[in-house]
């Protein structure tokens, strides 16, 4: 049968991670192509808790390219979504399949139309690089489907064009974004400085802040820092590219005290970045200025980094701990301030529930009777009801084929997302 005819569905689903940057991507030199202004370093996070799961579909019988997002249509219109099919579809190479009957020439798949639904394991709403999860995600899915022959480095520089943060959701562990010198943008991809295994007693807890504000995007945000901030050109070129081989070395020697210095100040002078903005922009909040307070305040009483903080562009608190002993402790102090605002604690602890039973935490009783983290003089203000609430993971890997068809989001036989 060829790929013009029939009635035939073909199908590939695909899980990628999210990632947090520990060296932030701030500005762009190219808009259209999406090329950084410096290099970047993140880490990925365990796709069982934060990731994006797609399923693209190929039929001869669709009329046009469409898209599901949480089981919503959305357009596909827009230039990053164009961008991300063309450049995959310009690499797809012939597909057979003889026994379903379905044998696709490399010049075919430019008529083929695609289906794709998408669906995040966390709520978009809460702020965390959705987006870097779901382009990574598109990418390696279509990737799958077209036969795509190309390496996930190749894969990554299309992913970037999808959004910036996305390059770096190809690979887990740990995850270098090389910003490249070429005006093409061809060698400005994502390598994998460590996998997950490398440092897999890191324990990672996000605190999902509540904010009724409306963020601005990381797109407006950083091309309004690109055109108004000076320190935005002090950072790109001066202190990332000394921060970047300092970060390389602490992950290499599993230096927990460099890591951290480094995480935060970054995460920091990110943030100062966008109050030197012209009009400045506020990502953090009151909680987020807190929690950087008690980590700085714990840090600084015990002479040596515990945990590192980040914050990207909002106000949730990404916060590392070198092992689980630690994450128990940091836990303990987080749910001594920001204790949950009804009784059920389960849901208060999303991802790793086990963490809390290493804090000794079972029950909101437990949480009560927590005492005051010492090196705060303070201790009797709590913030019951600033954050929405936690999540525990750690490291993860890069995106995985799903081969299972049950978990497919599309159905096999009409092509549209399953319970559509
Ligand atoms: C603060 O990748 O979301 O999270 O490339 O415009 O889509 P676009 O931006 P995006 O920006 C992420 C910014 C950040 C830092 C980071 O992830 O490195």
């Amino acid at each position: 049968m060829a790929a013009s005819e029939g009635q035939w569905v073909l199908m590939a689903t695909g899980r990628s991670p999210t990632n947090i940057a520990v060296i932030k991507y701030w500005g762009k030199r190219d808009e259209a192509l999406i090329l950084p202004v410096n290099d970047s370093i993140s880490v990925t996070l365990d796709p069982d808790h934060l990731s994006a799961t797609t399923t693209v579909a190929v039929s001869p019988s669709f009329p046009s390219d469409r898209m599901w997002l949480n089981g919503k249509e959305i357009s596909l219109s827009g230039g990053r979504f164009q961008s991300c099919l063309r450049e995959i579809r310009k690499r797809a190479c012939e597909f057979e399949d003889e026994k379903k009957g379905i044998k696709i020439k490399k010049e075919d798949w430019e008529n083929l139309h695609v289906h794709i639904a998408s669906y995040n394991n966390f709520p978009t709403a809460a702020g965390l690089a959705s987006s870097a999860a779901g382009f990574a995600c598109l990418v390696f899915t279509l990737g799958k489907l077209m036969n795509v022959k190309e390496d996930y480095g190749e894969l990554s520089s299309i992913a970037r064009q999808g959004s910036g943060s996305a390059c770096r959701s190809l690979y887990g562990g740990f995850v270098k974004w090389c910003m490249g010198k070429k005006d093409d943008g061809s060698d400005s991809l994502a390598v994998q400085l460590a996998d997950e295994t490398h440092w897999n007693d890191l324990v990672i807890i996000i605190a999902v802040v509540s904010s009724k504000q409306k963020e601005t995007s990381s797109t407006s945000g950083m091309r309004d820092s690109v055109e108004t901030s000076p320190l935005l050109q002090y950072r790109a070129q001066t202190v990332v590219p000394s921060r970047v081989l300092k970060m390389e070395e602490a992950i290499k020697n599993r230096d927990f005290d460099s890591f951290a210095k480094l995480t935060c100040a970054d995460s920091n002078q990110f943030h100062a970045v966008c109050l030197d903005t012209s009009p400045p922009i506020f990502y953090m909040n009151d909680t987020s200025h807190r929690i950087i307070s008690l980590v700085e305040k714990w840090n600084h009483s015990q002479g040596t980094p515990q945990v590192a903080y980040t914050f990207d562009a909002g106000p949730n608190a990404v916060l590392i701990s070198p092992n689980r002993k630690t994450a128990a402790l940091l836990l303990q102090k987080l749910l001594y301030y920001f204790p949950p605002q009804d009784k059920d604690l389960s849901s208060y602890l999303v991802g790793d529930k086990s963490i809390l039973g290493d804090a000794g935490l079972h029950s909101i009783q437990d949480v009560d009777a927590l005492p005051a983290p010492p090196e705060v003089k303070i201790p009797d203000q709590k913030f019951k009801g600033d954050v929405s609430y936690f999540i525990c993971s750690r490291l993860g890997s890069g995106p995985k084929v799903i081969a299972d068809e049950n978990q497919a989001l599309i159905d096999s036989v009409t092509g549209l997302p399953k319970g559509v």
